[in-house]
């Protein structure tokens, strides 16, 4: 049986969380493979929601077991927070696996991280300010703390110690702040170690036993194709890759176990933070889809940017990650606009373009091309079959498909988990 992939194919906030929980009951494994706490995922069970960050969504799923694959960077403060949050509403998270070559977010990390921006001005990301970037960085740097590291004192001294030597010039003669203590951050560190042992595993070694016994693992996706390190909007992207590639290198499956990639969408485009953004609405309907969708951070409470849907993005995330299906998400918010507008292409100084631009000049003078589809007013939360649904509404998913180069497997109609349209059975 096969390894499956799920993740967002715009800027994060596609309703992955929802999917994957959706997903939860036919898998046996759910994996993070990337990213941190700077991911918000909701999910909405009966009467109750959830709003998780670093756990994998499958955590709600009481047969499924949760990986933290080794490409996540893990915070053990919010960790035991977000566990002991749910172990509260009667949740049991005693099947969580951690990878002991997960790297951890350190105070130092989250300091780097706010201080950066502020220093930034103007050109600031706008990031989450968990302490993501730095932590990635220091990983790259072989600087990084990892989770095996806090169960031997003198070698985590040791890396605390190397990693804070040029983080305190940086801080005390750049950043004009206080130098950090290695002997502190030790010390915190060290608080975490005997609650997360348990948890931690050779996760690599897991994964692949179970697929040799035919076990279906999916691998849930943090933020977007278009926040990818790589392959997104650079340099105001996240820093870690989000795309189908980092399914295989943020948990040690190799590609060929992958079956199927899952492509979250959008029906139409929200971002959070700073970078270009070609539909990005100003006006009133901008406003009514943030008002309608609900789009506020799960993990910040920022308002979200929103647009309209953006058919050369979702193209763009079909190639870079071989999409073989999506799941396209809140096609109820767009109830009740008599046109819904629908960008196919760009016009960029002047000339047409069908395809994602890879210069970042290009992209930031990107204009969108609209095409007008007809709207619907019909209220579509009850619908379950695809003809249950109104025929504007079915013409409106259609053309999206098209245009999006892969077929559209399932339809959020609600954030509930049965508010979902299944056309094609993903497992
Ligand atoms: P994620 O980060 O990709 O998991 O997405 P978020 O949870 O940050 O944001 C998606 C929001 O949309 C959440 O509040 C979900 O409950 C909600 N949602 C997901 N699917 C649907 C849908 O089909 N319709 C509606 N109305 N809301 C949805
Ligand atoms: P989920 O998983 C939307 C954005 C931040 C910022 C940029 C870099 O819920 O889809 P970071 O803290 O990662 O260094 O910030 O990435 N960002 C997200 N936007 N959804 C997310 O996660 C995001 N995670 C990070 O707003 O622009
Ligand atoms: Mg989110």
């Amino acid at each position: 049986m096969p390894a499956l992939v799920l993740l967002g194919a715009q800027w994060g906030d596609e309703g992955k969380g929802k999917a994957t929980d959706l997903l939860g009951g036919s898998v046996d494994y759910v994996v993070r493979y990337q990213g941190g706490n700077n991911a918000g995922h909701t999910v909405v069970v009966g009467d109750q929601k959830y709003a998780l960050h670093l756990l994998p969504s499958g955590i709600l799923t009481p047969e499924c077991t949760p990986v933290i694959g080794n490409g996540v960077v893990v915070d053990p403060s919010v960790l035991f927070s977000e566990l002991n949050g749910l172990n509260e509403r009667g949740v049991d998270t005693s099947k969580l696996l951690i990878s002991g070559n997960a790297h951890i977010i350190t105070p130092y990390n989250v300091t780097v991280d706010k201080v950066t921006e502020r220093f930034l001005g103007k050109r600031k990301i706008g990031t989450t300010g968990r302490g993501i970037g730095p932590t990635y960085a220091d990983k790259i740097n072989r600087v990084g703390i990892r989770v095996q590291d806090l169960y031997d004192e003198s070698i985590l001294t040791q890396k605390v110690e190397a990693a804070l030597d040029g983080k305190n010039q940086l801080l005390t003669k750049v950043f004009n702040r206080r130098a950090i203590e290695a002997e502190q951050i030790v010390e915190e560190l060290l608080t975490y170690a005997d609650r997360l042992r348990p948890y931690v595993a050779d996760t690599v070694l897991v994964l692949n036993q179970a697929l040799d016994d035919n076990k279906v693992v999916l691998f849930e996706g943090g933020q977007g194709t278009l926040l990818d390190i790589d392959h997104g909007t650079y340099p105001f992207v996240t820093s870690s890759n989000p795309t189908a590639g980092g399914a295989c290198t943020g948990s040690g499956v190799g590609p060929t176990k992958i079956s199927r990639v899952i492509g979250i969408l959008k029906a139409y485009t929200t971002r959070v933070g700073a970078g270009p953004f070609p539909t990005e609405l100003f006006d009133e309907d901008g406003a009514a889809l943030r008002r309608i969708g609900h789009e506020r951070g799960v993990t910040t409470g920022r308002d979200r940017r929103c647009g309209w849907f953006d058919a050369v993005i979702a193209r763009y995330a079909t190639r870079v990650n071989g999409l073989t299906d999506f799941f396209l998400t809140k096609l109820d918010v767009l109830t009740g606009w008599e046109q819904i507008p629908v960008c196919v292409a760009y016009e960029i100084d002047g000339k047409r373009v069908e395809e994602l631009p890879y210069s970042q000049t290009d992209f930031h003078h990107a204009k969108p091309i609209y095409e007008n589809l007809p709207g619907w007013s019909e209220d579509i939360t009850k619908a379950k079959t695809f003809a249950d649904l109104p025929k504007n509404a079915q013409a409106y998913v259609k053309a999206l498909e098209e245009m999006s180069g892969a077929p559209i497997s399932a339809i959020g109609v609600g954030p509930g988990r049965t508010e979902t349209i299944e056309i094609n059975s993903f497992i």
